[in-house]
C-alpha cells in the first residue's frame, strides 16, 4: 500500500465535508422540522446548536482523523488501546447506514428518470391520477424488482467514483456535482419566492412563531422548548455528517497545513445555507397547495418520503408545464445531494476495510460494495415482496434507521466525548488544531463543550430518541 491519499487543498476539503454533510437530511428534514416548530424559533435554535455543539462535534472527529492518519475503525485504538471498542461501534453505522441511503437513493433516480420523461417526451408516466394519489410512489416501492434495480444501479455509481480514489474520483464528482446543487438550489427557491401568493407560506417559514412553546392553556411550556431544541440537536447531528466515521476518515486525508476550525466554521456554513434555501423552495409551495387544497398545513408538511415522493410531485403538477421543468431540476439536485453523501458514507467503509484489511483501494471498494449491495437488498425488498418481515414492528429500512440515527449514533458521540474529555484530555485535540503555530479562537467554548455540555447534551438525545421510537412519555419529534 502506498502513502496515504490527500486532499488536493483546503478547499477540496471543505467541498468535499460539505458535500456529505449536504444530503437528503437537508432537503427532506430540515424543512418539515423547521415548519412544525415554528419556523423562525427553530431556525434560531438550530444555529445556536450548529455553531457551538456541532461545531465542537465535527472538530473532534476531523482532529482524529488527521492526527492518526486513520479512518474510524482503527483511529481510536491508535489513540488509545482500550478505546478500540469506539471506533468499531462506530465503523458499524455507515456500514447499516449507506446499505439505505442507496436505496432512497435509487428512488431519486427513478423519480428523475420519470420527470427527465416527462420534460423531454411529453409522456406521462406519472398519470395525473397518480401524482395525486401517492400511487405512483407505493406502486414503485412495493414492485418485485424496481427498487432493487435502481438501489443496485445507485451503488454502482458511488463505488465507480470511490474506486477512482480521493482526489480522482471524490473530489473531481464534487467539482461538477456541487456547483449544480447550488445553483439548482438557488434557482428553485428564486422561483418560489417570486410566485405570487408565496408570501404566507414564507412569512410561516421564516418569522419565530413562539406559539410552538406554548401549551393549551397558552402559557410557557419548558417541556415544548426542550423538544425544539431535541429536535433540533437531533437534525444537527445527522444533518452534519456526525458520528459516522466520515470526519475522521476525510480529516485523515487533509493535509497538516490546513486549518482545521477554520474549515468547520465553512462547512457549517455551506450546510445550513442549503438547508435554509431548502426550506424556502420547499414550504411557500407546500403551503399555497395545502391551503388551496383544504389540508392542514402541518398534515402536508409531513415528513420524510411523503413530503419529497408524493407531495412535492402533487405541488409541481398544480405548476402546469413548467412544473414538470422544476420537478426535473429538483429531482436533479436531489440526486446530487443524495450522491455525494452517499459516496462519503461509502468512503468511511472503504477507507475502514483499507486500514484493517491492508487491502489497495481496487479490492476494498469492490468488497465494500458487495457487502453493501447484500445488505440493501433488505431495505429495497422490505416495502415489497419482504413486506411481512419485520424487526421489532419495523419495516426493514426503518429498522437501519432506527438502529444507527437513534441508538448508535448517541452513543458513538458520547463515547466520544468522554474519551476527547476526559481519558484523552481536550489538550490532544487543542494541539491537532494548533499544529504549525495557528491560534485556536474557540479554545475555551471547545474545552468546556467537549467535557460537560456535548456528552449531557448527546446523553438527553439518545434518551428522547428511544423515547420517541417505543412512545414512551408522549415524545414525538
Ligand atoms: N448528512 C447527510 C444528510 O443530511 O443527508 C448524510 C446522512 C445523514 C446520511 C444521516 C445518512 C444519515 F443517516
Amino acid at each position: 500500500m502506498g502513502a496515504r491519499a490527500s486532499w488536493s487543498g483546503q478547499l477540496a476539503f471543505v467541498l468535499a465535508a460539505a458535500a456529505s454533510a449536504i444530503g437528503l437530511g437537508n432537503l427532506w428534514r430540515f424543512p418539515y422540522l423547521a415548519a412544525r416548530y415554528g419556523g423562525g424559533t427553530f431556525i434560531v435554535v438550530y444555529l445556536a446548536l450548529v455553531v457551538t455543539l456541532g461545531f465542537t462535534l465535527m472538530l473532534t472527529e476531523i482532529a482524529i482523523g488527521r492526527k492518526t492518519q486513520q479512518s474510524q475503525l482503527t483511529a481510536y485504538s491508535r489513540l488509545h488501546g482500550a478505546w478500540g471498542f469506539v471506533g468499531l461501534l462506530g465503523t458499524v453505522v455507515p456500514v447499516l447506514i449507506t446499505p439505505y441511503y442507496c436505496v432512497i437513493g435509487g428512488w431519486v433516480l427513478y423519480y428523475l428518470k420519470a420527470y427527465a420523461v416527462m420534460a423531454f417526451t411529453g409522456a406521462s408516466p406519472m398519470g395525473e391520477a397518480a401524482a395525486q394519489s401517492g400511487a405512483f410512489f407505493s406502486g414503485f416501492i412495493s414492485a418485485p424488482f424496481a427498487p432493487f434495480g435502481y438501489g443496485m444501479l445507485f451503488v454502482a455509481a458511488c463505488s465507480g467514483v470511490i474506486v477512482l480514489g480521493v482526489k480522482n474520483g471524490i473530489e473531481k464528482s464534487n467539482l461538477v456535482m456541487m456547483p449544480v446543487l447550488f445553483v439548482m438550489a438557488i434557482a428553485i427557491s428564486a422561483y418560489v419566492v417570486c410566485l405570487p401568493g408565496s408570501g404566507e407560506g414564507l412569512k410561516y417559514y421564516l418569522v419565530p412563531n413562539l406559539d410552538c412553546l406554548r401549551s393549551a392553556d397558552g402559557s410557557f411550556s419548558l417541556a415544548l422548548l426542550g423538544k425544539t431544541v431535541l429536535g433540533a440537536m437531533g437534525q444537527m447531528f445527522y444533518s452534519l455528517s456526525l458520528a459516522m466515521g466520515i470526519m475522521i476518515t476525510y480529516g485523515s486525508y487533509m493535509k497538516k497545513s490546513d486549518s482545521i476550525e477554520r474549515c468547520v466554521r465553512r462547512i457549517e456554513v455551506f450546510d445550513t445555507l442549503i438547508a435554509v434555501v431548502a426550506g424556502l423552495m420547499i414550504i411557500p409551495v407546500v403551503y399555497m397547495f395545502a391551503v388551496k387544497s383544504g389540508i392542514p398545513v402541518k398534515e402536508a408538511m409531513n415528513a420524510g418520503p411523503g413530503l419529497m415522493f408524493i407531495t412535492l410531485p402533487q405541488v409541481f403538477a398544480t405548476l402546469g408545464a413548467v412544473g414538470t421543468w422544476v420537478g426535473l431540476a429538483f429531482f436533479l439536485l436531489v440526486t446530487f445531494a443524495a450522491a455525494t453523501s452517499a459516496i462519503s458514507l461509502m468512503e468511511a467503509c472503504v477507507a475502514s476495510v483499507c486500514d484493517v484489511l491492508k487491502l489497495e483501494r481496487k479490492s476494498a471498494t469492490f468488497f465494500t460494495a458487495a457487502l453493501i449491495a447484500f445488505l440493501a437488498t433488505f431495505s429495497a425488498l422490505g416495502y415489497g415482496p419482504w413486506k411481512a418481515v419485520t424487526v421489532f414492528g419495523m419495516q426493514f429500512l426503518d429498522f437501519f434507521d432506527f438502529i444507527t440515527n437513534s441508538a448508535l449514533m448517541p452513543v458513538v458521540a458520547i463515547a466520544t466525548c468522554v474519551f476527547v474529555g476526559w481519558v484523552l484530555t481536550p489538550k490532544a485535540v487543542v494541539d491537532e488544531v494548533e499544529e504549525g503555530g495557528r491560534a485556536f479562537r474557540a479554545k475555551r467554548l471547545y474545552v468546556a463543550m467537549v467535557k460537560y455540555v456535548a456528552p449531557a447534551f448527546m446523553a438527553a438525545v439518545l434518551v428522547s430518541e428511544i423515547c420517541r421510537t417505543f412512545k414512551i412519555g408522549g415524545w414525538s419529534i
